[in-house]
């Protein structure tokens, strides 16, 4: 399907975002001729800049971040994909200013045929998230009546429960939720919306799917590095604001799920929103029982030093935010009822991977001597997000020889053996999807609203008891090791996953 003729308006345009992943994943689509004939991305912000200055930047970004960009044959189609974008400068804060940005815009439709149909794509600091609707608004630019008008916000989307109710309702004022993309970028890998492929369409897993046999299910996202440049922000944010509430929270609803009705976005997002308003919330008093905060400390990985989050720049030397956190909660409903999920994520951890973690109820008695500890006995289904992208199954087998010795033993299916080609940016992806008017993958205000609300006991507790720990942990380790006692049973532990989907730790 190719989308209708339209203007992608980038709000933001000389940051990073737009640098590193928009334009590369704009480009990507028109180099699989998925745009369509009249189209422009016109860049906003507050620099200077010509359009011609613009392109060459935007030159340097796919060179660099585009997928399909495989070397200089590909030169003469960059050059004429670089014509299709405009670039203006105005202070977007400042209202006056508006009516210069319409007249610039509704004349570069003219121009172009674009038929009157607006992308807003909000990559600015999520400070402007309420003034630059509601300006668009005021310039009648959120109206429909002769072609679409759809916002793209990003995250984070609200910094509380409360901050997330008013900005739905600022939005709202002058848009309708199906106007309304909220991009949680996960949503758009290829590998989560997997998820539902591989439970949905295989008669194996599904039946198994639920408390009868799964003991305990646990989701994983580390990263091997810190903060990086991004201390600023983060330190506002920590590890529950920028990875738990949307992505980790969505991994487990995607994970819990009940089948939707049809594969469309109001069913899915129906389907997904139930699992948040079933989570079990946590009681501001068990908190430090079931949360473990962490934060990265001075250290030394392979006989180099690395910095502490305490000494990166732009951060307080006594800060509590957090850059690892696990957590222990229930989800109460007919299929999950009693079965703990663990997530945890965090920063500076031996290295990058995201994957979940189905873990089978033993056999109710175990026949072979060697298959002795019940994690010896668990089947596990371990799904991979990234690196290594695919799914391994772990099952026993008898080991050849005398006896009845029993072994786990791993089948894996990896992506690369699927697609050749790579696989298309979450960014690739979730563009394409808003140029197509599908915001299933985009989540839906009450899901945003249902998943801080599941938060908030612990953003409470963290800002009243000054007793929690922030427990330290050295760069290039699994984080806090009381992580480990958060898992229920004696000889449990968290999976420790290498960069190979097959290998683990211990
Ligand atoms: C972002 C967070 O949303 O996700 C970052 O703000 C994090 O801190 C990133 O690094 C992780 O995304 P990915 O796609 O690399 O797993």
């Amino acid at each position: 399907k190719t989308p209708k003729n339209h203007i992608l308006v980038i709000f933001g345009a000389s940051g990073d975002l737009t640098y590193r992943k928009l334009v590369p994943a704009v480009y990507d689509l028109y180099d699989k001729n998925m745009l369509p004939k009249n189209f422009a991305v016109l860049g906003l912000g507050r620099t200077e800049l010509s359009d011609n200055q613009f392109r060459r930047k935007m030159e340097e970004g796919i060179e660099k971040f585009a997928l399909n960009n495989t070397g200089s044959a590909l030169k003469s189609k960059i050059d004429t994909f670089l014509q299709k974008l405009y670039y203006y400068a105005f202070n977007t804060k400042e209202e006056q200013e508006y009516a210069g940005f319409k007249d610039k815009l509704l004349a570069l439709d003219k121009e172009l045929g674009t038929e009157n149909n607006f992308i807003f794509y909000l990559a600015t600091p999520p400070s402007m998230y309420t003034t630059i609707p509601c300006h668009l608004a005021r310039q009648g630019l959120n109206n429909e009546d002769e072609g679409y008008s759809r916002l793209v916000v990003e995250k984070p989307f609200g910094y509380d429960l409360e901050s997330a109710q008013q900005l739905n309702e600022s939005l709202f004022r002058n848009f309708r939720e199906r106007q309304i993309y909220r991009i949680d970028h996960y949503l758009g890998k290829e590998t989560v919306q997997n998820l539902l492929v591989t439970r949905f369409s295989n008669t194996i897993y599904e039946p198994l799917w639920n408390r009868n046999y799964v003991s305990r299910v646990e989701i994983t996202s580390a990263e091997s590095i810190g903060v990086g440049s991004r201390g600023g922000y983060y330190e506002g944010s920590g590890a529950l604001r920028d990875m738990v509430q949307n992505h980790l929270l969505l991994l487990a609803s995607l994970v819990a799920m009940e089948p939707p009705a049809l594969i469309d976005s109001n069913s899915i997002r129906n389907e997904i929103v139930k699992v948040l308003q079933s989570l079990r919330t946590i009681k501001e008093e068990d908190v430090a029982k079931q949360v473990i905060r962490g934060q990265y400390i001075n250290s030394t990985v392979k006989g180099k030093k690395v910095k502490g989050y305490r000494q990166e720049e732009g951060v307080d030397p006594e800060s509590r935010t957090e850059t690892y956190v696990a957590i222990k909660f229930f989800i109460d409903n007919m299929r999950w009822g009693g079965v703990p999920f663990y997530i945890r994520t965090g920063k500076m951890l031996p290295t990058r991977v995201t994957e979940v973690v189905i873990h089978f109820k033993p056999t109710p008695h175990h026949l072979f001597s060697s298959h002795a500890t019940i994690a010896q006995q668990q089947n596990q289904l371990v799904i991979r997000i990234q690196p290594d992208e695919g799914l391994l199954l772990k099952f026993g087998m008898k080991v050849p020889g005398a006896g009845f010795n029993a072994q786990n033993v791993n089948m894996d299916f990896h992506y690369t053996d699927l697609a050749d080609v790579y696989l298309p940016s979450a960014y690739e992806r979730l563009l394409q999807d808003c140029m197509l008017g599908d915001s299933t993958l985009y989540s839906r205000g009450d899901a945003v609203e249902a998943a801080w609300k599941f938060v908030k006991p612990i953003q409470d507790a963290w800002k009243n008891n000054k007793d929690i720990k922030v427990h330290g942990y050295p760069a290039g380790t699994w984080g806090p090791d009381v992580a480990d006692e958060l898992i229920e049973g004696s000889d449990l532990t968290w999976r420790y996953p290498c960069k190979n989907l097959a290998n683990d730790d211990k």
